[in-house]
């Protein structure tokens, strides 16, 4: 939390994106049997998952276990997440019409949310809870695509040829997203991270025209909050001063933008990451080299948060976030 601030730290802190998830053995075993999204309705099974790679890694901060996902199907669209696929929705939303018949979020769409925030926060103690939604170009394109898509075509093409359906459909999903980081710091939660995983595909002036005044309305609604709100996207090395300027305290790198460079496009703001998600598979030597570097490019940052450049690798070795965990916390800079 004061890394967010740009306050001063003992070390620099660490968490992993997909901390929670199939790299570690104890969540397959809790996990046999149970779908994803029923697992995220789950208030005592989303505690368990959450607080799994608190306990093992000692980390600096829990990840909510929930989806992007989760509060559209929350409010009633047919959804589901396929193991090994991603999210799959039944019927991919093309006209206004089927955008005005997603209901908004409320609270009471997620009663399971609030028991687990506050479930998790109690669990916690000191440890901050990171509460978490997609932005709406990311939510946007499972929708529109009905599943996991490469190019985003049929999502673009809706961007550039039907601006009414697109500006309705934006509007709809930051609104829900609003709505469910919302329901997570009312419920005890820390911080925020807008996941605008596939935000990289697009153009700085197509994401300036038609995506960031969407993002940018979730986070100033996060920003009233009073949490540090984190901004994330993968291959957006051309996008980071933007995805800035829409309103984060904190804008998460991807591994294929050097650290120093996107410092330099974040102005005096916060940055987390940005190691590799496949340097785990490196010897651990290899692997501790860069972490080493990546600690001492953050220094020039207003505040640093270590972590991947996205999310762990389900086959990673837990032991090697071990160590990269124990690694980071040692760690003081040479001079
Ligand atoms: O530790 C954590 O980060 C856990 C919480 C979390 C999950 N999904 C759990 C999950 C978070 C923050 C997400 C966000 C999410 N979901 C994003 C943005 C982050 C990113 O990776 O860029 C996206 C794009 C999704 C959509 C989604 N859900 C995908 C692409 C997948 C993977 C499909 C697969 O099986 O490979 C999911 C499913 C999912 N969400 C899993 C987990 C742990 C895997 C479910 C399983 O165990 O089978």
């Amino acid at each position: 939390m004061r890394a967010t601030r740009g306050e001063e730290v003992s070390h620099t802190p660490v968490w992993f994106m997909r901390q929670a998830g199939r790299s570690l053995p104890e969540y397959r075993a809790i996990r046999e049997g149970t779908a994803m999204l029923e697992s995220c309705m789950d208030p005592a099974l989303v505690t368990e998952i959450t607080l799994q790679p608190v306990r093992r890694y000692g980390v600096d901060a829990a990840i909510f276990f929930s989806d992007i996902v989760l509060p559209l199907k929350a409010v009633g669209v047919d959804l589901d997440i396929k193991p090994g696929v991603g999210p799959v929705v039944a019927t991919p939303v093309e006209t206004l019409t089927d955008v005005e018949l997603i209901p908004d979020l409320e609270p009471g769409h997620v009663p399971y949310i609030t028991e687990a925030v506050r479930s998790l926060v109690g669990e916690l103690g000191g440890t901050p809870l990171i509460g978490f939604a997609g932005a709406p170009f990311t939510v946007a394109s499972y929708l529109v695509e009905g599943g996991p898509s490469k190019d985003h075509a049929r999502t673009k093409a809706m961007m550039f040829g039907a601006p009414d359906v697109w500006d309705a459909l934006m509007r709809k999903i930051a609104d829900i997203s609003a709505a469910y980081l919302e329901v997570q710091v009312a419920a005890g939660a820390s911080a925020v991270q807008l996941f605008d995983s596939w935000a990289g595909a697009l153009t700085p002036d197509d994401y300036r025209e038609h995506v960031m005044p969407h993002s940018a309305a979730v986070l100033e609604r996060a920003g009233r909050l009073g949490v540090p709100r984190i901004h994330f996207g993968v291959g957006t090395g051309n996008l980071l001063s933007l995805m800035a300027e829409a309103g984060a305290d904190v804008v998460g790198i991807d591994w294929r933008t050097p650290l120093a460079s996107g410092i330099g496009q974040v102005g005096d703001r916060a940055v987390q990451g940005n190691l590799d998600p496949t340097l785990v598979f490196a010897p651990t030597e290899v692997m501790l080299q860069r972490a080493a570097q990546i600690l001492d490019a953050g220094r020039a940052a207003r505040g640093h948060v270590f972590n991947l450049g996205h999310g762990v690798i389900p086959s990673t070795d837990p032991d090697q976030l071990a160590r990269l965990t124990d690694f980071v916390h040692e760690y003081r800079p040479a001079g």
